[in-house]
């Protein structure tokens, strides 16, 4: 049972050059997300889905891992079983910062997903709405990410660890989407520490708050981990 569960959200790729999703001019200003990050969305217009995620995928590819990534990607080399690092970011940023066992719960950018048969593979760069799946031939294919109105992944092993963990940490996530953003009660409601890390305070749940950059105070942060 992990003692630390760390969430990260686009705050903490902010700095790589991804944009967040509420921030101002964030993706949500530029998109309606109901067209874009929604099965109904997708249904209507696959051709305008994909090329959505063909540019998040492309902007992903051009960014690189940033100090708070890196730092992270320590902590999980040095704590093991000890962390458990959960993402709601899609990108694949903690992986190329060499973080292991890193849990999408809204999926990735670099997977591909058929939606006849649930047959999954690395998505290409560029994905196109009439692509064959792989395994059933069926022009099915979609963004392997987690859209609005679906379950996130790996939901009862994130609540559990949560609920028995040490510590509880979010880093660069506005908490204003369900379930992640119900994390937090998690952790008050079974006594474990919680701490926020964001540029600017988000609610009064958290037991603690470092703001700042993520750059300057993940980094920051893991210190004091590994060296408690
Ligand atoms: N350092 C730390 N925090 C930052 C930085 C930074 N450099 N830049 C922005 N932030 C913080 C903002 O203050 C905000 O609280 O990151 C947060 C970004 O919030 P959102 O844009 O809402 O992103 P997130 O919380 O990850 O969104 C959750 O919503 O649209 C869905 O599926 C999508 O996973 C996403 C989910």
């Amino acid at each position: 049972m992990p003692r630390i569960v760390v969430l990260t959200g686009a705050g903490l790729s902010a700095e790589s050059g991804l944009g967040t999703f509420r921030d101002v001019g964030g993706l949500w200003s530029q998109y309606d997300l109901n067209e874009v990050a929604t099965p109904e969305g997708f249904a209507r217009d696959p051709v305008r889905v994909h090329e959505f995620y063909n540019m998040r995928r492309a902007n992903c590819r051009a960014a690189a891992p940033n100090a708070a990534h890196i730092a992270l990607a320590k902590a999980t080399e040095q704590l093991g079983d000890a962390l458990m690092l959960v993402t709601q970011n899609v990108d694949d940023l903690h992986e190329r910062a060499g973080a292991q066992n890193v849990i999408h719960m809204h999926g990735r950018l670099d997977g591909a997903l058929c939606h006849h048969c649930d047959h999954r593979w690395p998505a290409p760069l560029v994905m196109q709405a009439d692509d064959p799946c792989p395994a059933c031939q069926v022009a099915a294919t979609r963004p392997d990410v987690v859209w609005f109105g679906e379950m996130p992944h790996e939901m009862e092993t994130i609540t559990s660890a949560i609920a028995g963990a040490d510590m509880f940490v979010a880093i660069g996530t506005s908490g204003t989407v369900y379930p992640a953003a119900g994390f937090v009660d998690i952790a008050q409601d079974h006594g474990v520490e919680s701490v926020e890390i964001n540029l600017d305070p988000t609610s009064g749940r958290f037991d603690r708050i470092l703001q700042g950059k993520a750059t300057e105070t993940v980094p920051a942060f893991v210190r004091t981990l590994l060296n408690s």
